[in-house]
């Protein structure tokens, strides 16, 4: 998703800085940088948000794993990100969440935005984490966030899975 995001939002910013533990992409917008960095390197993420209004976090382990795999790019990471944000004094923080934070409420049951988490992996845990995370630092800190429960991004394979389906665009 962040590939692909990377060409719109870079229309709408003066500088757009984007940044993966992978190497960098073939083409890059014009007022694009590219800056390879791995997430769990808390010293890393607060060089590359200086100067910086917002910063939009999607990188991670993309599905469930073991929690050791877990722990340094999507626990650790995500409070990199906030704390990074903080001492840069950035504004707001986008967050790709999922809707494994509240995975385990029953499908019989119809659920708003503040459902409690109810996470049904450990993946789902971090996306729990990293929310209470956007809260704690808008309550302690004023930094504002946004949370996106993304449902599906992904190729439809099935009748169901356009029910949870958010395209690309
Ligand atoms: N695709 C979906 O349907 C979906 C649904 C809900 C939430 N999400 C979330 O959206 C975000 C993006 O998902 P995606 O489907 O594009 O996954 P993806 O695996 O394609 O992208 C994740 C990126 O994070 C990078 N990354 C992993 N560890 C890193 C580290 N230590 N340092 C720096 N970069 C690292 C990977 O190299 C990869 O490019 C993730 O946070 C995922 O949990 C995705």
């Amino acid at each position: 998703m962040g590939s692909y995001l990377r060409g719109p939002l870079a229309k709408l910013c003066d500088e757009f800085v984007s940044t993966d533990i992978a190497p960098a992409p073939a083409k890059l917008a014009e007022n694009e940088t590219y800056v390879q960095a791995d997430l769990t390197n808390l010293d890393a993420m607060v060089d590359l948000l200086k100067g910086a209004d917002m910063v939009i976090h999607f990188g991670a382990i993309g599905d469930e794993a073991p929690f050791e795999d877990l722990w340094g790019p999507n626990f650790v990471g995500a409070y990199n990100i906030w704390e990074a944000a903080h001492r840069n004094n950035l504004r707001r923080v986008v967050y790709a969440s999922s809707i494994h934070a509240v995975g385990m409420h029953p499908k019989t049951e119809f659920i708003g935005i503040d459902a409690p988490h109810r996470p049904d992996t450990f993946y789902g845990l971090a996306k729990c984490f990293a929310e209470d995370l956007a809260s704690l630092y808008w309550d302690k800190r004023g930094i504002e966030a946004v949370c996106l429960r993304i449902l599906s991004c992904a190729e439809v394979t099935n009748p169901r899975a356009v029910g949870s389906w958010l395209s690309l665009r």
